[in-house]
């Protein structure tokens, strides 16, 4: 069955179990927010419901119930590998069933027909000082591809509100079928003289991607498989899905939400851990200039803690074990790459800090998350300018972003307005009682 017929199938059933518990429970109280989470990021105050995903912080990601090597093993695989094809994974994300193959390969075609990238796009970025940042020209061009959104043209007219997240699916299915071209000849313009390939029509979205850059070895073909299926979501409310969902409670369409979410990703305390955390393990390793014991390490790391730095890849705003991420990139460097001094490097990292991080008593997780390895993978064949790594990690991304927003539209959820409040209030607040 195609998307769109599944979620229409289940939408009667998903809206009244909603509309029932609003109606039944709508006073019930999920948390009260302290003065701490007020100035602390509204670190764990529940903002909205999604079933997309889930982030347990003893277990890490579900995505839409299945845990990561659930996921990876009940996909449907590309002929050409070992991982799952994105069309199955964007399935799953969208729909909530695991497809079948021939329901994965539907969405690959339904990729490919709408893969043309309109010129204008391009064009755009092309002006770009040199050292523009590829999240800058990922955002930007997401940006530009507005002019061709669906919803906006219909929205204009006049639609009914039922309808809504036909067109928020159609532009995303629009959207993501573009993404392999515009990043593949984004990582072009700045870093192959500003090349043009245009996709292999007899790949697969994610291996699509490595092709347009030049990468033809069916092992790195696999890792982006991989990769994407790792950083498609991480629950609703981090900051790139929750800014993306915040910005389409305002009906701006899926272009305009993406773009937002891809702003809030370049962030350094977000998807751009990556690239600052290869950039930390070469360092390293320049520093040691030959592999260290583990006393070597172990005091490298702690003189560099106590100069008031942090570590990249280490600690989670949710998660509290070893991201399974982390685990799943691991088995893969183990198996294609196990003696890459700079994984090896990765590995007694991971055996030696978290040790270190628990001693020192105020990070609430010592153990690696997905950023930890990822460059090291990206680095090990070839793909060595760490700018790019947060590129993949958006282009992956926006299959969950757009899925959220689908969703929340077919919902028929509101514009989002939380509150805020001035000091003068918040200190007689707690004078009154
Ligand atoms: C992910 C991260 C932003 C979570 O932030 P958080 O929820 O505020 O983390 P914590 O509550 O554990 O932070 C408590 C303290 O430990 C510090 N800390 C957390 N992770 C640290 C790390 N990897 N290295 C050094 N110090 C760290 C924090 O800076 C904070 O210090 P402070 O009290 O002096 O301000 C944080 O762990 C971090 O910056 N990690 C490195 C960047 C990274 O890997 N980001 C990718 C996330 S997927």
């Amino acid at each position: 069955m195609k998307i769109e017929h599944r979620i229409a199938s289940k939408l009667t059933e998903e809206r009244a179990r909603m509309q029932n518990l609003v109606k039944e429970h709508g006073k019930f109280s999920i948390a009260e927010v302290t003065v701490e989470q007020v100035y602390g990021g509204i670190r764990g105050v529940p903002i909205h419901v999604t079933d997309v995903s889930h982030v347990d912080p003893q277990e890490g990601l579900r995505l839409r119930g299945y845990a990561v090597p659930e996921v990876l093993e009940k996909l449907p695989k590309s002929e050409h590998g070992e991982y799952p094809l994105a069309g199955g994974l964007y399935y799953l994300l969208m729909t909530g069933e695991i497809p079948t193959k021939q329901e994965a390969n539907q969405v690959e075609i339904e990729w490919k027909v709408r893969s043309n990238v309109p010129e204008h796009v391009f064009k755009s970025l092309q002006p770009m000082p040199a050292y523009t940042h590829p999240m800058t020209l990922f955002s930007q061009a997401i940006l530009a591809l507005q002019s061709e959104s669906v919803f906006a043209k219909r929205f204009y007219y006049g639609i009914d509100k039922e309808d809504y997240w036909g067109y928020y699916l159609e532009d995303s299915l629009n959207l993501t079928a573009k993404l392999p071209t515009i990043i593949a000849n984004i990582y072009n313009l700045k870093y192959r003289n500003g090349i043009f390939v245009q996709p292999n029509p007899k790949l697969d979205w994610s291996a699509n991607f490595a092709y347009m850059i030049g990468k033809h070895d069916p092992a790195y073909m696999d890792l982006m498989r991989l990769f994407v299926v790792l950083h498609s979501d991480h629950e609703g409310a981090n900051v790139s899905a929750h800014a993306s969902h915040l910005v389409a409670s305002a009906l701006s369409d899926i272009y305009l939400s993406c773009s937002s979410g891809m702003n809030g990703l370049a962030g350094p305390l977000h998807g751009l851990a990556n690239q600052e955390c290869l950039r930390w393990l070469l360092d390293v390793q320049s520093h040691f200039k030959v592999v260290p014991t583990e006393e070597q390490l172990r005091q490298y790391l702690v003189e560099f803690l106590a100069s008031g730095r942090m570590i990249p890849g280490y600690g989670h705003a949710v998660l509290r074990v070893t991201d399974p991420r982390f685990t799943a990139q691991r088995d893969f460097a183990c198996k294609f790459l196990p003696d890459d001094p700079l994984f090896q490097l990765v590995d007694m990292v991971y055996q030696i800090l978290p040790g270190i991080l628990s001693q020192n008593g105020k990070v609430k997780n010592p153990w690696p998350n997905v950023d930890a390895i990822n460059g090291t993978l990206q680095y090990h064949f070839g793909v060595t300018e760490a700018d790019f790594y947060t590129v993949l990690f958006g282009f992956s991304r926006i299959l969950g972003i757009s899925t959220h927003v689908v969703w929340s539209r077919a919902m028929g959820k509101p514009l989002e307005r939380p509150k805020s409040l001035t000091t003068d209030i918040l200190e007689s607040m707690i004078k009154s009682v």
